[in-house]
């Protein structure tokens, strides 16, 4: 549920984040600002700030921070809404319950998709479908873990969920909507799921939105599992199975081990591996790795041994290497995957995999020094090429070139030939992007960047002046570009813009930057505001530019007349544009 704006200002007003954060640590007066031993990471001098003047903390040493609700959220490791709901009830504000009716749709969507999921779950323990259950305990699932998990069967037939459903006055349009009943083209419906046991897909609290079906027959014709649509509720590419079960465990032993299938999370979950989520069966996505990045930045992926030789799985990984996650792989004996092989040869063998788990980088090597034939010189630099383009997603600049060292020696390669490919690869990466290679320029222009969002900070009033000079695709630097667009999110909703409200809206990312960006020292300036407004400004004209150049070049080697027509007209406004000034 959404908490109204005015309930979420009133809390933040009332709250006094100083008194807050001295209920969890001794803080320090130092100045205007009180500082202390950062909670979030081990420091031995202090880089820990709150400012009682803008109700915000920042932590300059491991970049943390935000507002009241953003360190509840970080010390308590809760949620939003939870964190909202502490400081409401001390403050004893009542939360209103009152919802939007895309809310309610939601809601209602949730309840009846429960509805769903306990309609399948009882079928399990009906007289006529024992064999069904039996067929989920030879395959070593317990009966409580089949009551935890709420495993279910859809019985063979077209109508039966559908007559279940009708005769509790449910509504079908909302069940279509939900993906579990496909419409016919005479206007009716039938059930999506006939003669297959069905896994619910929670969210991470605990709400059903969406559903797996396995067949239960053996038949090729079939496909062996089905999946709920994308729907109000369900996002494939978002979802984590087993999230909800999984979080505590991941937070206490820092470490996340994503799997493939449904009963690969299961299985080794009912053993005592509790800090494992599963993917679905599709490569990870970025939402996926983010998800589980708020938890850890430990990852341990497993493979079975016949997807493990997938390179697009592979390509998956980069991203979590460029959200500075730390990734390893186990890849299993060839036939296991993770649920054969805890049910075969135990958890604690399990256990030993996973700590003898792979680094990413030297699995991936190693993968494609399979593929390739190293004695080959093409070969050899095609998985060169494959190498590099990983390196130049760390963004930690010491790991990357040990990274390369350690590349350098397995493929006996001069460093320095690497270091001038790595860098060929991070210049092609940026085109596109804002600046050549230069990191003076970056500077200046992360400078003006920054400038702009203390001001806005600083002086609201110039939000509205900002936003007539500069669109946020201006920006080049990705998090100040979202800080940005959150800003101007409340010109679209004529909302009063502020900090305290500001930090109401967004994810702990960029409170972090926010706070960051509220605490560093700053004196506004009229001159250096408008030089910051025309260099931003400036620069979003020179990519553009450089972009078109580009295109242009490959318009004209493919001999591309037509597009050139609309290239060049385009090009040339830009270059007048940039010379008026
Ligand atoms: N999957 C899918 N659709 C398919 C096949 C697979 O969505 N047609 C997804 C499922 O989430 C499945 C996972 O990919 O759990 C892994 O697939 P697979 O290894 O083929 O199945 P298992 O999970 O091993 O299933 P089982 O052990 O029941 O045979
Ligand atoms: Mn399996």
């Amino acid at each position: 549920m959404a908490i109204p704006q005015e309930i979420l200002d009133e809390i933040q007003d009332k709250t006094n984040i100083v008194d807050l954060i001295s209920s969890y640590i001794p803080l320090k007066r130092s100045g205007r600002n009180f500082k202390a031993l950062c909670p979030f990471h081990s420091e031995k001098t202090p880089s820990f700030f709150v400012s009682p003047q803008r109700q915000i903390f920042h932590c300059f040493g491991c970049g943390i921070g935000g507002g009241p609700i953003q360190f509840l959220m970080q010390i308590e490791k809760i949620s939003f809404l939870e964190a909202v709901e502490i400081l409401a009830k001390k403050l004893g504000i009542t939360l209103p319950k009152k919802t939007s009716p895309q809310d309610s749709l939601k809601t209602q969507a949730y309840s009846l998709n429960k509805e769903i999921s306990s309609y399948f779950h009882n079928n399990l323990f009906k007289p006529q479908f024992k064999k069904i259950l039996n067929y989920l305990k030879q395959r070593g699932l317990k009966e409580e873990t089949i009551k935890k998990y709420k495993i279910g069967y859809a019985p063979k037939g077209f109508k039966n969920l559908i007559g279940y459903i009708r005769a509790k006055g449910g509504s079908l349009s909302l069940l279509d909507k939900l993906g579990t009943i496909s419409p016919t083209p005479d206007g009716s419906y039938i059930d999506l799921f006939r003669d297959r046991i069905i896994f619910p897909i929670f969210d991470i609290k605990n709400r059903v939105i969406g559903f797996g079906g396995r067949r239960v027959e053996e038949r090729e014709d079939l496909p062996k599992y089905i999946n709920t649509p994308e729907s109000i509720l369900y996002h494939k590419g978002e979802a984590l199975f087993g999230i909800n079960f999984a979080k505590q465990a991941i937070l206490k032993k820092d470490y996340c081990i994503i799997v493939e299938g449904y009963l690969d999370q299961i299985i080794p979950y009912q053993e005592g591996i509790e800090n494992i989520v599963a993917s679905l069966g599709t490569a990870l996505t970025s939402e996926q790795i983010r998800t589980i990045g708020r938890y850890t930045k430990n990852i341990v992926v497993i493979f079975d041994s016949d997807s493990a030789g997938k390179l697009s799985s592979l390509r998956a990984i980069d991203l979590a290497i460029e959200q500075n996650l730390n990734v390893k792989l186990v890849k299993l004996p060839s036939g296991f995957d993770p649920d054969s092989f805890t049910r075969e040869k135990g958890s604690q063998n399990f256990l030993r995999l996973i700590e003898e788990a792979e680094d990413f980088f030297f699995y991936k090597l190693e993968l494609l020094s399979e593929k390739f034939n190293l004695e080959n010189i093409q070969d050899k630099s095609k998985l060169l090429l494959e190498m590099l383009s990983t390196l130049s997603k760390f963004n930690n600049a010491l790991l990357k070139y040990e990274y390369l060292k350690k590349l350098a020696e397995r493929l006996k390669v001069k460093e320095e030939f690497l270091l001038i490919e790595l860098r060929k690869i991070e210049k092609q990466d940026r085109k596109g992007l804002s600046f050549k290679d230069n990191t003076f320029l970056k500077k200046e222009l992360n400078f003006a960047e920054e400038y702009l969002l203390k001001s806005i900070l600083y002086k609201p009033e110039l939000l509205a002046i900002v936003r007539g000079v500069v669109q946020p695709h201006e920006f080049s630097h990705k998090t100040l570009r979202r800080i940005f667009e959150e800003c101007l999110n409340f010109c679209e909703d004529s909302e009063d813009f502020s900090l305290k409200k500001l930090l109401t809206k967004v994810d702990e990312e960029l409170a972090s930057q926010i706070s960051r960006i509220s605490l560093e020292e700053f004196n506004f300036d009229q001159e250096t505001f408008k030089e910051s407004l025309l260099k931003v400004k400036e620069n979003s004209r020179k990519t553009k530019i450089e972009i078109l150049k580009e295109k242009i070049k490959e318009a004209e080697e493919k001999k591309d007349y037509l597009q050139l027509k609309t290239l060049i007209p385009e090009y040339e406004k830009l270059v007048k544009e940039r010379k008026l000034r």
